[in-house]
């Protein structure tokens, strides 16, 4: 048995990677995120599927983690074989109106918080033996791509990010854990309907997580420490 952590499962790419991680019957998922109301709609897309004895939900802050509560769902794993950090906040103002807490807010949920999620669960993804730590970037924070107006702090926490997955793959690959960033172009979501009113993007989110799906699983036996892009289009 495979046991993930997606975060950020409550709609979007978060829920769609969920529920295709799920859908394997040698997989076990937890799925994180604030909003119960959401996470109820994920169990019931889960039955509908019948996957549910393979996903379960955790109401879960990831910018105020409730460790021990987390770790009483993990600890009876004794290991945790890949955690997709999906989780994403985008705040779109201009430079001059970003406030401290704006940027505050971003660098603790795109950045901070799934480094320190990744540094409290490094004893269970070291008894995998070959577990995958996957961050979801954004070609907003992948070097030389186009650049957009508002999304100055968003873009740069999601390159943070992109940095932070060299060098951990390199700090951890003798503890046997690979890391990997996907750095993700337009998808048809909540967000992107947010950074760019009115525009349709190529992918669904059920399209997206599928793929992330099949790389938190895949994707490091040929992939160590790389910030790919995964897009065709950006806006
Ligand atoms: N859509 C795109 O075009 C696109 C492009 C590039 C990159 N991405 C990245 O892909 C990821 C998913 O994006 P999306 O478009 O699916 O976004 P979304 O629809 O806005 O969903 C974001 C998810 O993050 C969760 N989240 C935010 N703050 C959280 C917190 N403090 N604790 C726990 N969960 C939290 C939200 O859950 P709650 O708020 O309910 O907790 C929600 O489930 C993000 O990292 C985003 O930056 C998306």
């Amino acid at each position: 048995m495979k046991q993930y952590i997606v975060t950020g499962a409550s709609r979007g790419i978060g829920r769609d990677t969920a529920l295709a991680l799920a859908a394997h019957p040698s997989h076990w998922v937890l799925a994180l995120s604030r909003d119960l109301a959401g996470l109820e709609r994920l169990e019931q897309a889960a039955r509908e599927a019948g996957a549910e004895q393979r996903l379960h939900c955790l109401p879960f802050d990831i910018a105020q983690p409730d460790m021990p509560q987390l770790m009483e769902v993990l600890g009876q794993w004794g290991k945790l074989d890949g955690i997709v950090h999906n989780a994403g906040l985008l705040i779109n103002k201009p430079f001059e109106e970003l406030d401290e807490a704006d940027w505050q807010r971003m660098f603790q949920v795109n950045f901070f918080s799934p480094m320190a999620l990744t540094r409290s669960l490094l004893p269970l993804l070291e008894a995998a033996r070959g577990a995958h730590v996957l961050h979801i970037g954004s070609m907003g924070g992948f070097q030389g791509s186009s650049k957009f107006n508002g999304l100055s702090a968003y873009s740069a926490s999601k390159a943070a990010l992109a940095n932070l997955t060299e060098t951990l793959a390199e700090e951890l690959k003798s503890r046997h854990i690979f890391v990997n960033c996907l750095s993700l172009g337009a998808v048809q979501t909540e967000m992107l309907a947010q950074a760019f009113p009115g525009y349709q993007a190529p992918l669904s989110s059920a399209e997206m997580g599928g793929f992330v799906a099949w790389f938190a699983e895949q994707g490091h036996r040929f992939f160590n420490g790389k910030i790919l892009p995964v897009s065709v289009s950006t806006p």
